[in-house]
């Protein structure tokens, strides 16, 4: 499975970022990510996911994803807990409803791409300060696929089409834009860094939006 980043990449012209920075909740015009039935498939998922408990879907992920790869317990102050101890954790809960609140959140905003994408690509930026607590970019995969696998076992019926969704979404949206925003951001720091002969300047970068939600 490919977890690399999609070209996808909305542009919103000026009067499109004033109209979007003016109100959040407008339509983007730009291609979307995914297709109309894919949206309604997550929409419909998420629906019956949240009656039978949304709580154990970020928990879910969240242990897959130390499970999958201990070296993050770490990041997280979780490397003494045991495995079977870990959702017993206040960090760990604290963690995985971050989780749940952010798919939430896409969720309720599937029909504006343009806002998710400002969303993730600052959310990517802001891991780059996780590097000092030992974040690494291949932790991203890590995410993507155990977000994959953790979709498989919610969806109990195993309806195709909606694993399918679930993973467009992680791969082309959630994955995609937070490496773009992690990628640019880590770019622009060395690029302020000390290369021997001064202190070299940052280039003119896409301006982002001040307007990204927070999940908390
Ligand atoms: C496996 C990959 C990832 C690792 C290791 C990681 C690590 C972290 C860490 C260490 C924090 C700071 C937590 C704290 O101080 O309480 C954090 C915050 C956060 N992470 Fe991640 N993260 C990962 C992927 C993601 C993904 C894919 C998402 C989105 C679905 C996400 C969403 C958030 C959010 C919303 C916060 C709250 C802080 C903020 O808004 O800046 N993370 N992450």
């Amino acid at each position: 499975m490919n977890f690399h980043q999609t070209n996808f990449r909305c542009e919103p012209n000026e009067e499109e970022a004033t109209s979007m920075a003016n109100s959040a909740g407008a339509k983007s015009k730009c291609k979307h990510f995914l297709t109309r039935r894919e949206r309604i498939l997550l929409e419909q998922s998420w629906r019956k996911t949240r009656k039978t408990g949304a709580d154990h879907i970020g928990s879910k992920i969240f242990f897959m994803v130390l499970t999958a790869q201990p070296d993050i317990k770490a990041i997280f102050g979780l490397e003494k807990i045991p495995t079977g101890r870990l959702k017993y954790d206040p960090r760990f809960r604290q963690h995985a409803l971050v989780y749940t609140k952010t798919l939430d959140f896409v969720i309720r905003n599937l029909d504006y791409p343009g806002k998710l994408e400002v969303y993730f690509e600052n959310l990517g930026k802001r891991h780059v300060a996780m590097q000092g607590r030992g974040f690494e970019p291949g932790y991203w995969e890590t995410f993507a696929e155990c977000m994959t696998q953790a979709a498989v076992e919610w969806e109990a019926n195993r309806q195709r089409p909606t694993l399918g969704a679930w993973r467009n979404l992680v791969i082309s949206c959630i994955i995609s834009f937070m490496r773009r925003g992690f990628d640019e951001e880590n770019g622009k720091k060395k690029l302020y860094s000390y290369n021997g002969q001064g202190f070299s300047s940052n280039r003119a970068r896409r301006s982002v939006s001040p307007y990204a939600p927070s999940v908390h």
